[in-house]
């Protein structure tokens, strides 16, 4: 098969839908009109969808690599070491994915039976698979609106110390949110929060998989913005461009217990220095570039922005991600777009969600929102 053939059917089979967060079904007929477009998809589902670049691939071949279980992956260790120096932290912890990062983070807070308090839509109540209430026999209280919260509202979240109330332990936050739209949650807001949750003796935990836009937006290093917290989860695999992983950055002790759990639960990995060395890589040579991706959301928004039918906050805007919302049903519009080579998810009934990434140049961004503006403008 032609290479080009090739790289059509693969696209084509990445059509599924699965991660389609309101709902949406595979549909064969769309997908294989898609297939056989002229022109090549523009994929704005997720930031996750990037593939590795041949020079990433280059990194990963030549790892070296030992068994991680036994400790002796010297990729991974050299991963690890530097995370947790640019996170100033004691101890970092390779993991698979953010999921499992926020679950570490989560069972290590806390007991069966508890509460932790997170914003809105936040990944872990979201996106989870209801992974905390099985994995960590904890529920969720919400705190504030829309994603972003401060300590008045974290506050108010706690449950009573009463022993028929779920014992509150923790405080998640997510920096940026991605429900809310890529926002950066305030750094003010962040240590208001935390030193608050100290005084009740909660744990601090830092959704951070995309913590890198967050430091690229405002500037601030990933140590300052990790500083408040005792539990950061990073992810390598989203605006970074690496095929997989995650990184728990904590105290030694976190972290050693963390590492235990991570066997516990499947997540030990042999020869993973192929996959330390793409995440290295991913450090060394795609965080510089992040902020094209927050140009490219801005110029997509601002377009976006002036379409009939379709309307976008655009102070909201503040790294790569552009909530767009819609007058015509969400389904209709992504399906829409799709059939003009442009991937969106329907994020609710009347918002769809396009991601600027690594795969996606300016001309992309700009092509996507003339075919946003064209299916909304459709009777
Ligand atoms: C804010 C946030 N946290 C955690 C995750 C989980 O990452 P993973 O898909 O690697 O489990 C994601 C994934 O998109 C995310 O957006």
């Amino acid at each position: 098969m032609p290479a080009l053939g090739y790289e059509r059917a693969r696209r084509a089979a990445n059509l599924s839908t699965h991660h389609n967060t309101f709902g949406g079904m595979h549909d064969p007929k769309l997908a294989f009109a898609a297939s056989h477009r002229s022109t090549p998809l523009i994929d704005l589902r997720s930031d996750t969808v990037t593939r590795p670049t041949p020079a990433m691939r280059e990194a990963m071949a030549r790892a070296e690599v030992g068994d991680d279980v036994f400790g002796e992956d010297p990729t991974v260790r050299a991963l690890e070491a530097e995370i947790a120096r640019l996170a100033g932290k004691q101890a970092a912890l390779f993991v698979s994915s953010g999921t499992m990062g926020n679950q570490l983070a989560i069972a290590l807070h806390t007991r069966p039976g508890d509460e932790i308090i997170v914003g809105d839509g936040a990944h872990p109540a979201f996106y989870e698979s209801g992974a905390a209430p099985v994995l960590s026999g904890v529920q969720f209280a919400f705190a504030g609106a829309g994603g972003l919260f401060d300590a008045d509202a974290m506050e108010a979240a706690i449950k009573p110390r009463a022993y028929w109330c779920p014992r509150t332990s923790l405080v998640c936050v997510e920096n940026t949110h991605n429900r809310a739209g890529g926002r950066v949650f305030p750094q003010s807001a962040i240590i208001a929060i935390a030193d608050r949750a100290r005084t009740h003796g909660l744990g601090v935990h830092l959704d951070g998989a995309r913590l890198w836009n967050a430091s690229a937006a405002t500037g601030v290093p990933i140590d300052q913005l990790c500083a408040p917290f005792d539990t950061v989860s990073l992810c390598f695999s989203k605006g970074l461009g690496a095929p997989v992983g995650s990184a728990l950055v904590a105290s030694h002790e976190h972290i050693e217990r963390a590492r235990r759990l991570r066997k516990m639960w499947g997540g030990g990995m042999r020869q993973v220095g192929i996959l330390a060395a793409a995440a290295l890589h991913a450090l060394e040579h795609h965080r510089a570039r992040l902020q094209d991706d927050h140009d490219h959301a801005r110029e997509l928004a601002q377009r976006v922005a002036g379409a009939p039918g379709l309307h976008v906050d655009l102070a909201g805007v503040e790294t790569n991600i552009v909530n767009i919302d819609t007058d015509a049903p969400a389904e209709q519009i992504a399906a829409r777009a799709r059939q003009a080579g442009v991937l969106v998810n329907a994020t609710g009934p009347r918002r769809v969600r396009a991601v600027l990434h690594l795969d996606v140049s300016a001309a992309e961004a700009r092509a996507a929102a003339e075919q946003l503006a064209q299916a909304a403008a459709q009777p």
